[in-house]
């Protein structure tokens, strides 16, 4: 198998193969709130915390301020500071000089170095923004891309301003186009524990999942993906029809209508998905005034 890098993404890794291919520019790409830095400093500490090295290049907000943010979703990243973990923070607009002069020697300068580094641009987005020529803006990210993913896998992230009925954001196609591997973060804001997902839109050279996957927060581990396998075990889906017949069993029980068992009756008969029906069950008796106790 090629060589991978974990994400450090937890849930993430078995639907892209393991891994990022080494070399790589992804961008993550998300409205505001969806989860894109913590993705990002996830993916960096997992490098370092295996040995790797990590160089985080910020646009906007400087290094202090992004530990001190880290720190409150459970991450030292001080603890690393300019041990194995760099930061390049660049203020004011001077991307092109940036991308054409200084990265392009600070990556000469750590060619021969060994050890894996792991990249982070975040956010992107300035650079997006810093030219309105579509050419020009391509040249810049085409270059910050080709330029870093010298030093190892590259994770850029890339604010997005979808309109109604799009996929993904005009705004974004650029940076969408010229990376390796595109994974998108959304947010419902409706309510319940599983309104934020993750989707893969492209993964180069890589078989990727492509459902739309749930995930959470958890403070301390970072984004945690259901991405539950695709095939079910045989004795799984036997524990499943046992939750039918118990369910049945009490609908009876709270004399439940007849329509109200044939419908359970009828979701075991198609039920095949790789998880517990034992929510829906709770939310159809809810809907129908059945009170288990
Ligand atoms: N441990 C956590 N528990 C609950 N919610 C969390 C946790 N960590 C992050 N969040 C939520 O995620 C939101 C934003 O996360 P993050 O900063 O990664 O998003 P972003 O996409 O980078 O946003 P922006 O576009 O503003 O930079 C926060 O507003 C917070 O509500
Ligand atoms: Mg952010």
């Amino acid at each position: 198998m090629m060589n991978r890098f974990p994400s450090g993404i937890f849930g993430l890794d078995r639907l892209i193969e393991g891994g990022f291919r080494d070399k790589t520019a992804n961008v993550i790409v998300g409205s505001s709130g969806t989860g894109k830095t913590t993705f990002a400093i996830q993916f960096i500490m997992h490098g370092i915390e295996n040995g790797e090295q990590g160089l985080y290049i910020s646009l906007e907000e400087k290094p202090k301020q992004i530990m001190e943010e880290a720190a409150l979703m459970g991450f030292d990243m001080e603890k690393h500071y300019e041990e194995s973990l760099f930061f390049i923070h660049l203020k004011g607009e001077n991307f092109k000089k940036m991308i054409e002069e200084q990265l392009p020697a600070l990556v000469k300068a750590r060619s021969d170095y060994l050890i894996k580094t792991r990249i982070v641009v975040d956010p992107l987005t300035p650079v997006i923004w810093a030219t309105d020529d579509k050419l020009q803006q391509r040249e810049l990210i085409g270059k910050l891309f080709y330029t870093v993913k010298n030093l190892g896998v590259v994770v850029a992230t890339v604010e997005e301003h979808t309109k109604p009925g799009e996929t993904i954001g005009e705004d974004v196609l650029t940076p969408v186009y010229l990376s390796d591997g595109v994974l998108h973060l959304d947010y419902y804001p409706v309510g319940g524990a599983f309104n934020r997902t993750l989707q893969i839109l492209k993964m180069r050279g890589t078989k990727h999942g492509e459902g739309v996957y749930p995930f959470i927060f958890v403070r301390g581990a970072g984004i945690v993906v259901r991405s539950t396998p695709l095939e079910t075990k045989e004795e799984e889906k036997k524990d499943y029809s046992k939750v039918f017949d118990e369910a049945i069993e009490t609908a009876k029980m709270l004399k439940a209508q007849p329509n109200v068992i044939m419908k359970i009756e009828n979701i075991k008969k198609w039920w095949n998905y790789p998880y517990s029906p034992e929510e829906i069950i709770e939310i159809i008796f809810d809907s129908y005034g059945l009170k288990v106790r």
